[in-house]
């Protein structure tokens, strides 16, 4: 079918990498942060190439392939049709959610989220003087969902001014149905509560499972919410820093645009701009390849575990590359989890409660990269806990 190759192990250690070069020693497995270990597309590296070829490299006027790549992506992948000049470029989503917190409340507003989530939500909010407000998922025989009735009392605050929404869903690996948004939909329209929807991981939704974008569902929701999306995930290039931000009510978007504007968060590279449209424009079949390597990562992992460390429980995979595993039955807390996988065996994955109180007894794993990497790190995982 194609002839990308997955399993190649490429270096990482000392090229300015954050989950590679965190560590000081050589032999440290990181699966943690969310980048993959994967080379980026060809048509990407391709565009990159050229760029480096040109040898200029000035302040960016972003072109109108830019916009059109972009709002075609998510028409033919998703049937999500937005108009060009309603997206608002920045340099990433965290980027993105700080610009639109800081545009649309006042200090002291709360703003609800679905602990566990993922960890910049929390600092997101908090940096912009904004309070955090939780409606815990639900976890039940191996399964998040959405807790409605404490989800609608918490919008009903009437400090609530806006609902964070993870969709999908980071850690927790849940992809909502079209059922489950629009109830949270139609109560924050009751309650006049603002929904920015950060759908970072949309093209890493697995079958039979289909993303649903928010904003797609009605009229109402798409003017009562702001998507932030990238092909910084999907298609690795998450150090090239880009990301998008649509927003449909006219007075939302301005406000939106003023606070990137004043916090010189406008500014993004040709780089950015060239690999963002190589990957839309032309890179639809590596990443449908990448997805099936992806999802029989975490096949091999679940299998792994069900032999060999029972005792965990690993959470459906319906989207992202981000496995959560519920280590309860080995009565010791997440964060002691993470200590001793690294000082034991120098492998890093992530503790439960960077992700909020809730993901307390458990452990995220980033499983983007070669099958033999994870399956090293499965082997460390097992030698510390059968230790
Ligand atoms: C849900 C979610 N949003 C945003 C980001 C980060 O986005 P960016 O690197 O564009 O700031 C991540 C990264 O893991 C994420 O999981």
């Amino acid at each position: 079918m194609n002839n990308f190759n997955f399993d190649e192990i490429i270096p990482r250690r000392n090229t300015c990498s954050l989950k590679w070069d965190k560590a000081a020693s050589d032999d440290v497995l990181p699966m943690w942060v969310a980048d993959m270990d994967f080379r980026t597309a060809p048509a990407v590296l391709s565009a990159l190439q050229k760029r480096v070829q040109h040898g200029v490299f000035g302040y960016t006027k972003v072109p109108d392939e830019f916009y059109r790549a972009t709002t075609r992506w998510f028409a033919r992948r998703y049937g999500f049709c937005f108009q060009e000049d309603k997206i608002l470029y920045t340099s990433g989503v965290v980027a993105a959610l700080t610009a639109v917190i800081k545009a649309l409340t006042k200090a002291g507003n709360r703003i609800l989220i679905q602990e566990p989530v993922y960890n910049c939500f929390f600092s997101v909010i908090k940096n912009n003087n904004c309070e955090v407000i939780s409606n815990d998922l639900i976890y039940q025989n191996n399964q998040y969902t959405i807790d409605f009735e404490d989800f609608e009392r918490k919008a009903a605050d009437c400090d609530t001014a806006i609902f964070l929404l993870c969709n999908p869903h980071n850690p927790a690996g849940r992809v909502w149905t079209r059922e489950e948004l629009t109830r949270m939909g139609e109560i924050c329209l009751k309650h006049k509560v603002l929904v920015i929807s950060d759908e970072i991981h949309c093209d890493f939704v697995f079958a039979p499972h289909q993303h649903i974008a928010f904003a797609s569902i009605s009229e109402e929701f798409r003017h009562n919410s702001v998507t932030c999306i990238a092909p910084s995930k999907t298609f690795n290039l998450a150090g090239l820093k880009i990301a998008n931000i649509y927003a449909e009510n006219a007075e939302i978007r301005q406000k939106i645009d003023s606070a990137l504007h004043a916090n010189e968060l406008h500014e993004i590279s040709p780089f950015a701009v060239d690999a963002l449209i190589a990957a839309y424009n032309h890179s639809e079949t590596w990443l449908e390849a990448l997805k099936i390597y992806l999802y029989k990562n975490y096949l091999f992992l679940k299998q792994y575990i069900a032999t060999h460390l029972p005792q965990l429980k690993v959470t459906p995979l319906e989207a992202t590359y981000l496995v959560w595993i519920e280590c309860k039955a080995l009565n010791i807390n997440s964060k002691e989890i993470e200590t001793l996988l690294f000082e034991q065996e120098n492998l890093q994955v992530n503790a439960g409660t960077l992700y909020g109180a809730a993901g307390e007894g458990f452990i995220r794993i980033n499983i983007a990269c070669p099958r033999a990497l994870l399956q090293r790190g499965l082997e460390k995982i097992r030698t510390v806990i059968s230790n």
